[in-house]
């Protein structure tokens, strides 16, 4: 099993080029299963969540195509039919859900095995199913498969019971092509979300009001296609800037868009780190000295959750208490464990975190739970006194492009090696004193 070995304590500086958005690629790459025409997508992340996406759309007769640095993906889904979706990977990725909205949109019909659970919750997706059978369906959940089927689907008036990521995005795959007018209450408005409408809008669909408190969307007769680029990972830029904050170094971060960046940025400004925004880019700088902060996580505008284990890494250097609170996910504070075995003081109480800043962290060995989780381990290895290592990083390079490597080109003491390689452990560690 591949791990990260790091030798903490020096400050990241130089730049940094962030990746396309994760969670608006896993939508649109689906998305381009409702079009018979070949459309390519531009800027997608090479992450393994996205190969697996990928691989499945080729399991039901999409044609696919990259380009030799992974970036550009041209996909032909003319020959799509909707078999049943089923492969050891697509269990293991909450985006393969999209292919349900978009496969029962363009052929009312849809079979897809369930995404597994996460360390992070149950998942569970009842709000995908009532907007599908809000617009027409029969859904069976059986076999561990979800099977969706309509005569037709025709528009309705859907009320989302939490304003679910995943079932905004799934439900306005299924109502692209259906007779007459969707409306959406309560969904959610997370940057990806209006990338994939406005992905789904390139094609010919009508789609309106995404990043608001109501999407409208007039069913079209079909899609056309198109060439569209997708928006920088803000989780991603809020990883390095968390990252930069938390060394004491001096980083920009390119191809992002401030806007998107918002939440945390307010953060890191206010608890004494430095933000400089240009049009593309941002620069965080810091001499190391923290103050405190209280935060939620909510739905976009608000902190996001995504960025909950990164910031709770930081915080647990900084000068006094903080308390963050976990409001979108049950179970996202599993990765607290490690931290306090770097010597963190973190106490857990339901879904709070009680952080109590200390001097230092020295050096451990820890296991990634999830992606975000793991990104947070890497943090404090940075930071630490002497050599961390972070095991299953299979999670992080889910979802980052080149982790190891972006942290490197900033300085940062980082390798990847596999675990059974004793050499190369012994040497990073040689070097490293
Ligand atoms: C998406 O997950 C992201 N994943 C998550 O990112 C992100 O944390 C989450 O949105 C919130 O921003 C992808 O886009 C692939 P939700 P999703 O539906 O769509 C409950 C990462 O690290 N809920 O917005 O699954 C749910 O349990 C990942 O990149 C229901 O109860 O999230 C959760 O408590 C982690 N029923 C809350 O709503 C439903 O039908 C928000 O979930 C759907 C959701």
């Amino acid at each position: 099993m591949d791990q990260y070995m790091i030798k903490g304590g020096v400050p990241l500086r130089g730049e940094v080029t962030i990746s396309g958005a994760k969670n608006s690629a896993l939508g649109i790459l689906a998305a381009a299963a409702l079009c018979e025409e070949p459309v390519t997508i531009k800027n997608v992340p090479e992450i393994k969540d996205i190969e697996v996406l990928l691989r499945a759309m080729e399991e039901i007769g999409a044609r696919v195509d990259r380009s030799s640095d992974g970036h550009t993906v041209k996909i032909n889904a003319g020959r799509v039919s909707p078999l049943a979706v089923d492969n050891e990977y697509i269990r293991k990725i909450r985006g393969s859900y999209y292919l349900i909205g978009a496969l029962l949109g363009r052929f009312k019909k849809a079979q897809v095995v369930l995404p597994g659970g996460c360390d992070i919750g149950p998942r569970p997706i009842d709000q995908h199913i009532k907007g599908f059978m809000q617009l027409g369906a029969v859904v069976e959940t059986k076999h561990g498969m979800v099977m969706a089927e309509a005569e037709k689907l025709v528009g309705n008036h859907i009320y989302l019971d939490m304003a679910s990521v995943g079932a905004t995005i799934n439900i306005m795959l299924a109502a692209t092509l259906a007779e007459g007018q969707t409306i959406i209450e309560n969904p959610a408005k997370e940057p990806h979300v209006v990338d994939v409408a406005n992905f789904l809008n390139s094609m010919g669909a009508n789609i309106k009001g995404t990043g608001t408190d109501v999407i409208r969307i007039t069913g079209v007769e079909k899609l056309h296609g198109s060439t569209y680029s997708i928006i920088p990972d803000q989780i991603e830029a809020g990883t390095f800037m968390v990252a930069a904050a938390a060394t004491g170094g001096d980083v920009v971060i390119r191809n992002v868009i401030p806007k998107h960046l918002e939440a945390i940025t307010a953060k890191l400004i206010e608890i004494g780190v430095g933000v400089e925004e240009a049009d593309d880019a941002v620069r965080v700088f810091s001499n190391g000295r923290r103050g405190n902060t209280r935060l939620k996580t909510l739905p976009y505008p608000g902190f996001p959750t995504d960025m909950q284990p990164q910031m709770v890494a930081l915080l647990t250097l900084s000068e006094g208490t903080s308390v963050i609170t976990e409001g979108i996910f049950e179970n996202r504070f599993k990765y607290v464990d490690e931290l306090v075995r770097m010597g963190a003081s973190i106490r857990v109480e339901g879904n709070t975190a009680v952080i109590d800043g200390v001097q230092g962290l020295t050096g451990a060995t820890m296991s990634a739970s999830d992606l975000r989780a793991g990104a947070a381990l890497v943090i404090a290895g940075l930071t630490a006194e002497g050599v961390s290592i972070v095991e299953n990083v299979s999670y992080i390079e889910r979802g980052y492009e080149n982790f190891e490597k972006k942290l490197a080109g900033l300085g940062a003491v980082v390798k990847k090696v596999d675990s059974e390689d004793e050499r190369a452990m012994r040497k990073f560690r040689l070097k490293a004193v």
